[in-house]
């Protein structure tokens, strides 16, 4: 992000990179102190984009001792397509993914949506406090919308509402995101504020922690993405990575130059290679220079693999032993439950709907 200027940046998207920069000096200092909701939805294995984008971030901050939780987001599948027959399999292959990269379910917890009922529980009261048009709005399901060439249905709607609960139900007070996701935490400063102003104080509003890496393009050029299968991903073989990257439509220059706006598509490689080597991309430029694009692919080539090949052998260990990732997956969402059970407790406190057995969570059927 530092690599663009700041003038593309809206007022709000700025004050929030601002506010990114001082709350990782917080974090520094007192890691104990912040409680991190991040979470995927789980369309397809992860890709590179991923990797440089959150992945490594979120591992950056649990390693500094910050407590991760990992929400494997199925109902929001459901936003812009059907539910799929090999969702079970897609989950197992997300969890498999953040164990690779090294995401360490002793100290983190990874669960699924779909396991916790309290937590989608919190949705009703929440949806009370955005009006319509707010839920109109929100320039990110718009954007959403219009891909899917349809209107969109009423979770599409809500599902910022939807992720206000999954960052509240665990009183999270702070979310690693990318720009695209800022008008969703604004959505949940919202709610926060509002149930506190009306039922008295109980959530804290969360704070965005802007990712830093500029959005990688795939290898068409177009938006990285698990459904256009335009991505590196994390499983695929090393013969595959050439592949992809050779099959990149570059231009007739030979000369390679950093110029994003003329030249797009090389532009795109050097920064994937930029990100992947950790240099400067208008350094590799100079370096790569008249070695033209076939070096340019080959030195990205190498480089992804060189990063994945760790990452791939601890997947392929992973992947081999689905049991333990059903176990892993089966002792989150039981985590998760316990955590949502208390909140809604304390939702139907303040909201005053004590009388039932289930506020002392006596019920047993
Ligand atoms: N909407 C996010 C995405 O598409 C996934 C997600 C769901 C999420 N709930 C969340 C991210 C809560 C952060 C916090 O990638």
């Amino acid at each position: 992000m530092s690599q663009h200027p700041t003038s593309q940046y809206t007022p709000s998207q700025l004050s929030a990179i601002e506010r990114s920069q001082s709350l990782e000096e917080a974090i520094a200092d007192r890691p104990s102190s912040f409680r991190i909701l991040t979470g995927d939805r789980p369309t397809g294995p992860l890709h590179i984009g991923h990797y440089f984008g959150t992945l490594t971030n979120r591992v950056r901050l649990q390693n500094l001792g910050v407590e991760l939780i990992v929400l494997i987001a199925d109902y929001q599948v459901l936003t812009d397509r059907d539910a799929s027959g090999q969702l079970s399999e897609t989950v197992r292959g997300l969890v498999a993914d953040y164990l690779a990269v090294g995401i360490d379910p002793t100290r983190s917890l990874i669960f699924a949506h779909s396991a916790v009922p309290q937590l989608n529980e919190l949705v009703l009261p929440f949806l009370s406090l955005v009006s319509d048009t707010e839920l109109h709005r929100n320039p990110t399901v718009k954007a959403e919308t219009e891909a899917t060439g349809r209107g969109p249905s009423g979770l599409m709607l809500t599902y910022p509402v939807h992720q206000a609960a999954d960052i509240l139900f665990c009183h999270a007070n702070l979310v690693p995101v990318g720009l695209d996701q800022l008008p969703h935490l604004e959505m949940t400063r919202v709610v926060a504020r509002r149930f506190n102003e009306r039922y008295g104080q109980l959530f804290a509003e969360p704070d965005a922690l802007l990712t830093t890496t500029p959005l990688l393009l795939g290898a068409d050029g177009q938006k990285m993405s698990k459904t256009r299968d335009n991505g590196i991903t994390l499983a695929a073989a090393e013969d595959e990575t050439a592949a992809i990257i050779r099959r990149v439509p570059t231009d007739s220059e030979r000369h390679i130059t950093y110029e994003p706006d003329r030249r797009p598509q090389v532009a795109n490689l050097l920064d994937l290679l930029a990100t992947a080597i950790g240099e400067d991309h208008s350094a590799v430029a100079e370096r790569i220079g008249a070695g033209g694009a076939s070096q340019l692919k080959r030195e990205l080539t190498d480089a992804l693999n060189d990063v994945l090949r760790p990452i791939r052998q601890r997947r392929r260990a992973a992947a081999a032993n689905p049991g333990d990732l059903d176990r892993i997956l089966n002792d989150g969402n039981a985590r998760a439950r316990e955590i949502a059970a208390d909140t809604l407790r304390q939702v139907h406190r303040a909201l005053g709907m004590t009388y039932s057995d289930q506020s002392q969570d006596s019920l047993t059927v």
